[in-house]
C-alpha cells in the first residue's frame, strides 16, 4: 500500500475492500474475477495466453488473421470501436488497420496501468488512429469519450471470451446495456469460447506450468498488498473444474488447512478443504450464442470460426 493510500483510499480499493469484505461472508464463500486484474494479475494474464494448454487466445488470433477484412467491412465506415475488456489488444490490431475511416477506438478496461501502457504501444504502431481509452468496470455506465473526427456509429467489440466470465443472465444484461451504447447502426463484435470436450478445457484451466494457478493466487497477493490481509497465500490451492450441466470452468481456491484470515477489524474463518470461489469461464454453443443475441433485441449477421471449432467471433446487430 502506498503511504497515499494509507490515508486516502482510492475508490478502487473501497470498492475492492467492501466486495472482498462481503464475498468472504457470503457462503459459499466468493470474490469476482475482476478482482485479477491488478498490474501482475493482467501481466499473468497475458503469460497464460502463451501456455500450450490455452488454447482460447490462439483460436481467437487463426479467426482475426483470416477474417478481420471481412469484419472490418462489417462494422462500416466511420466506426467508433469500443472494446470492453481490452488487456493487451492484441486481437484488436489486427482490425484496427482494416477498418474504414474510423473515428477512434476506446478500450475500456478496470486495469489502470496495463491500459495506459496498452495505449502507448497502440499509438506507436496505429499513429493514424485516435485511441481513448476509458479505465472503467463495463457492467457500470461510463461516459464515451468524444474523439476529434465525426462519429458515424458506434460498435462495441468484445473478445477474449470475457463474456464467458459472467452468468448467462448477466451476460444476457450486458449485451442489452451494449445494444443501447451501439445504437441501431452499430452492433456487437464478440468473441466467445466453444463447448468442447472437458478434458480440453479442464487442461487449459490447469496448465503444467503453474501460471494459471498463479493467477487464481494473486487475488490473494493483491488483498495483502492492496487491503493489508493476512492470507497465507502457499495455503491454497488452485482448483479449475467444468461443470457440464452448467457448461462452465469453475475455479477455486481451496484452503489446505483450517486458518484464520484477517482484513482490518474483520475475521474470515477457513475450514480445510473450503473453497473460495473466483471464477466462471462459460461455453457456448451457438444456440446459447443467438439466445444471447435475442436478449439485446439483435440477431446474428455473422459467425466466423476456427478450423477445430474451438472459438468463435460473431457480429450480432439490432433486429429489422
Ligand atoms: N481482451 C483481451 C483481454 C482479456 S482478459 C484478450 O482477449 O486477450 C480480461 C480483461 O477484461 C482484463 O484486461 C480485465 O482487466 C478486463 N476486465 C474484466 N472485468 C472487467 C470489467 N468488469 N470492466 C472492465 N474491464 C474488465
Ligand atoms: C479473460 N477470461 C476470458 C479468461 C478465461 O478463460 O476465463 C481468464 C482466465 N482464467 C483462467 N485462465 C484464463
Amino acid at each position: 500500500m502506498s503511504s497515499l493510500e494509507a490515508i486516502a483510499p482510492s475508490h478502487d480499493t473501497r470498492e475492492f475492500r467492501a466486495d472482498v469484505l462481503t464475498g468472504l461472508a457470503h457462503t459459499p464463500k466468493r470474490i469476482s474475477s475482476k478482482y485479477f486484474y491488478d498490474r501482475r494479475g493482467s501481466l499473468l494474464f497475458d503469460r497464460i495466453c502463451e501456455t500450450p494448454e490455452y488454447y482460447v487466445t490462439r483460436c481467437e488470433l487463426e479467426i482475426m488473421e483470416a477474417c478481420a477484412d471481412d469484419m472490418a467491412r462489417q462494422l462500416g465506415e466511420g466506426v467508433l470501436l469500443v472494446e470492453y475488456g481490452s488487456g493487451s489488444s492484441i486481437k484488436t490490431r489486427l482490425l484496427l488497420d482494416r477498418l474504414q475511416a474510423p473515428a477512434g477506438y476506446v478500450p475500456v478496461d478496470v486495469s489502470r496501468e496495463h491500459l495506459h501502457a496498452s495505449c502507448d504501444r497502440l499509438r506507436r504502431e496505429h499513429p493514424g488512429i485516435e485511441v481513448a481509452p476509458v479505465c472503467a468496470d463495463f457492467t457500470q455506465s461510463f461516459a464515451l469519450p468524444r474523439p476529434a473526427r465525426s462519429v458515424d456509429h458506434a460498435a462495441v467489440y468484445f473478445p477474449g471470451s470475457t463474456i464467458g466470465n459472467f452468468t448467462r443472465d448477466e451476460a444476457e444484461q450486458l449485451v442489452r446495456q451494449i445494444a443501447q451504447l451501439c445504437g441501431r447502426k452499430g452492433g456487437l463484435l464478440l468473441g466467445v469460447d466453444l463447448k468442447k470436450d472437458p478434458a480440453v478445457i479442464e487442461r487449459a484451466y490447469n496448465d503444467a506450468a503453474g501460471v494459471t494457478a498463479e493467477f487464481n493466487r494473486n487475488l490473494l497477493h493483491r488483498a495483502n498488498r492492496q487491503l493489508g490481509a493476512d492470507f497465507d497465500v502457499d495455503a491454497f490451492e488452485h482448483l479449475a473444474q467444468y461443470n457440464q450441466p452448467l457448461g462452465r470452468i469453475e475455479s477455486y481456491l481451496v484452503s489446505q488447512c483450517e486458518q484464520q484470515v484477517s482484513i482490518g477489524e474483520s475475521r474470515f474463518q477457513f475450514s480445510a478443504g473450503e473453497a473460495l470461489g473466483t471464477e466462471y469461464s462459460h461455453k457456448y454453443d451457438l444456440e446459447d450464442i443467438e439466445k444471447l443475441a435475442a436478449a439485446g433485441g439483435m440477431n446474428l449477421r455473422k459467425v466466423w470460426t476456427d478450423s477445430r471449432r474451438y472459438f468463435a467471433v460473431v457480429h450480432m446487430v439490432h433486429d429489422g
